[in-house]
């Protein structure tokens, strides 16, 4: 059941997209528009753009836009019902009745259900006869009552069927339990219990639903570790285990960990603010997440071969975002539960000391990129000076870069100021390139290259320019909207994708005589509402839309008898021939 137009309108009219947006990204005005660094992609400096007056945003650089209810939707990475649901929340109104769910957002509110009642399931039958041995297990690690139950941990039995006739028994369809993941399907088509005979890692997204779980058996088989596949409320690299607990406990850094039992025994020695990814490498995502509640990420990998390299790899993914980055090795090839439980009592006081020395990045990889030279040959000596000023010039503060000038030339025995040119050459070398950088990213955002979603606009670009200025028209100017919805047929336009926002806009047109942009995240996609954006944020000001109106639909109309390209490779010689002479005949 849609959510009635009125709703949609009041709640409009009592968001400020500005305000909305603020709460994530912070805004500078700069002209007519609000400006602030993109949360949906790294950068450096800022191409986001929101305009209050018209209720949408904008990025230049990743091409991502909307209006409010888009914006939490990505955000938040809820879908339309959801979104709406937040916003009105917050603008302290009641979603009515019948637009509580869409399909979708029903069948999302089972899953979430289906998890937690299988969280719940899991964490009794640790306490029951068939669980001893995996409780036997959990306090053999070390973890105390208090922790087992503060991340909810839990025993799946060995019966491959327990969960699957405990969900059904609570009303859950077959259907429910392999979507959310819980079950797989046998070849007859009878679901079976995804997780057996395994320990039990709930993972709870930032609103406290149980989204996932992770299951560690406890004998030496493989796979050790199983994790829920994606599902529609499960997304491996958009989530962070224990973040829901991290996120308030951060104060400004967070400490990134490996594994699910690093996470578990670090809170429990006192460091509430340690996380894991979910059993693959760092993403973008999960970076951008961390960056909304943090500033300094301490990296603390396994000391093997394997961390090291994840370790280098984390922070290439992280660096962009500006985060500040240290990274704590742990010594002795143990990882942080480990290192924790070999200290026994002292083992927080232990860790807080590693937390303490931990380096940055910069000297981290400093330490790195030594060991692979031996600094007693003169040639291997200038082969580390050199990268180590490549290294350095990559710091942007020139008080730092100065500190480790300075040391390294007194570590090595080299003039300082020897050092330093080698750095200033490598500086000089970095802002070219970042000047060449954003050249190219400024020459994207000219182009029409950046459009994802209408692949037909670079084989007519007049056309879909006329296009796109006349949907634009038709948002910003109500009176113009039904001059246009009167004069010109979808069947006009060239581009499917252009064609497509157009007769959205007519069929909203039909119950309302101005189209806002909040009308329309219902209809169009996420794409398609980014791609409109960037419509409207690309138009100037019209000082006689109307006129700007017939000017663009003749132009549309005379692209419209042209052939594309397809229509010429399939046409015989007379209908060419026709082409041709109508092409001449408007030339004259
Ligand atoms: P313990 O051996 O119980 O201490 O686990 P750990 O957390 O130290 O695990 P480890 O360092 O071996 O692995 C780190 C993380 O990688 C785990 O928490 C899992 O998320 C993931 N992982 C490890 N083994 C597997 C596996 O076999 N399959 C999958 N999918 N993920 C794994
Ligand atoms: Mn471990």
């Amino acid at each position: 059941m849609p959510i009635p137009d009125e709703f949609i309108q009041e709640l409009k009219a009592r968001t400020d997209i500005v305000d909305v947006i603020s709460g994530y990204v912070q805004l500078k005005r700069s002209g007519r528009s609000m400006m602030g660094l993109c949360p949906f992609h790294n950068e450096r400096s800022p191409s986001f753009s929101v305009s209050r007056e018209n209720g949408f945003f904008y990025c230049f650089g990743c091409g991502a836009g909307g209006d409010a209810i888009t914006f939490i939707r990505r955000i938040e990475n809820l879908d339309y019902v959801e979104a709406i649901k937040l916003l009105a929340q917050r603008a302290g109104l009641t979603v009515p009745e019948q637009g509580r769910d869409d399909g979708t957002g029903r069948l999302k509110t089972r899953l979430y259900e289906a998890n937690r009642e299988a969280a719940r399931f899991y964490h009794k039958q640790l306490y029951s006869p068939s669980g001893k041995q995996a409780l036997s297990y959990l306090r053999g690690r070390g973890l105390t009552e208090k922790t087992i139950i503060h991340f909810g941990l839990g025993y799946s039995p060995s019966d491959r069927f327990e969960l699957v006739n405990h969900l059904r028994s609570k009303g859950f369809s077959n259907a429910e339990i392999i979507q959310a993941n819980l079950a797989n399907e046998s070849r007859k088509g009878n679901p079976f219990d995804r997780f057996s005979d395994r320990v039990m890692f709930p993972i709870i997204d930032l609103r406290g639903n149980v989204i996932a779980f992770g299951g560690r058996i406890m004998s030496d088989i493989k796979p050790k570790y199983l994790n829920t596949s994606d599902t529609l409320v499960f997304n491996k690299s958009r989530n962070l285990f224990a973040m829901q607990f991290a996120k308030n406990k951060a104060d400004g850094r967070l400490i990134l960990v490996e594994g699910y039992m690093d996470v578990i025994a670090l809170h429990q020695a006192g460091f509430e603010n340690a996380v894991a990814t979910l059993g693959t490498a760092l993403t973008q995502e999960q970076a951008m997440l961390i960056k909304r509640y943090c500033d300094e990420v301490i990296i603390c990998y396994d000391a093997d071969e394997a961390g090291q390299k994840a370790t280098a790899r984390a922070i290439s993914i992280l660096r962009p975002t500006g985060l500040r980055i240290k990274i704590v090795t742990v010594p002795s090839g143990k990882d942080p539960d480990e290192f924790i439980k070999s200290y026994g009592e002292q083992g927080s006081a232990r860790f807080a000391m590693l937390l303490d020395r931990s380096g940055n990045d910069i000297e981290y990889r400093l330490k790195k990129l030594r060991s692979r030279y031996n600094i007693d040959i003169t040639d291997q000596k200038v082969g580390f000076m050199t990268q180590a000023a490549f290294l350095i010039s990559e710091i942007d503060n020139p008080v730092e870069q100065d500190i480790y000038i300075t040391r390294l030339s007194s570590e090595l025995g080299i003039e300082k100021s020897a050092f330093r040119q080698l750095v200033d050459r490598s500086n000089r070398k970095k802002a070219r390139e970042h000047i060449k950088f954003e050249q190219r990213q400024a020459q994207e955002k000219m182009s029409a290259g950046k459009d994802r979603l209408n692949v037909q606009k670079h084989y007519n670009l007049r056309a879909a320019n006329a296009e796109e200025a006349i949907l634009a028209l038709m948002v910003l100017n109500p009176d113009t909207a039904s001059y246009v919805a009167s004069t010109l047929k979808s069947s006009s336009f060239v581009t499917d994708p252009n064609r497509r926002i157009f007769e959205v806009l007519i069929s909203k047109l039909e119950n309302s005589s101005e189209i806002s942009l909040a009308d329309l995240s219902g209809q169009l996609t996420q794409d398609e509402m980014s791609s409109l954006a960037r419509m409207l944020a690309s138009r100037p000001r019209e000082n006689d839309p109307r006129a700007a109106a017939d000017e663009y639909i003749s132009v549309l109309l005379e692209e419209g008898e042209k052939m594309t390209p397809e229509q010429m490779a399939a046409a015989d010689n007379d209908t060419i021939m026709e082409q041709l002479r109508k092409m001449k005949e408007k030339k004259q």
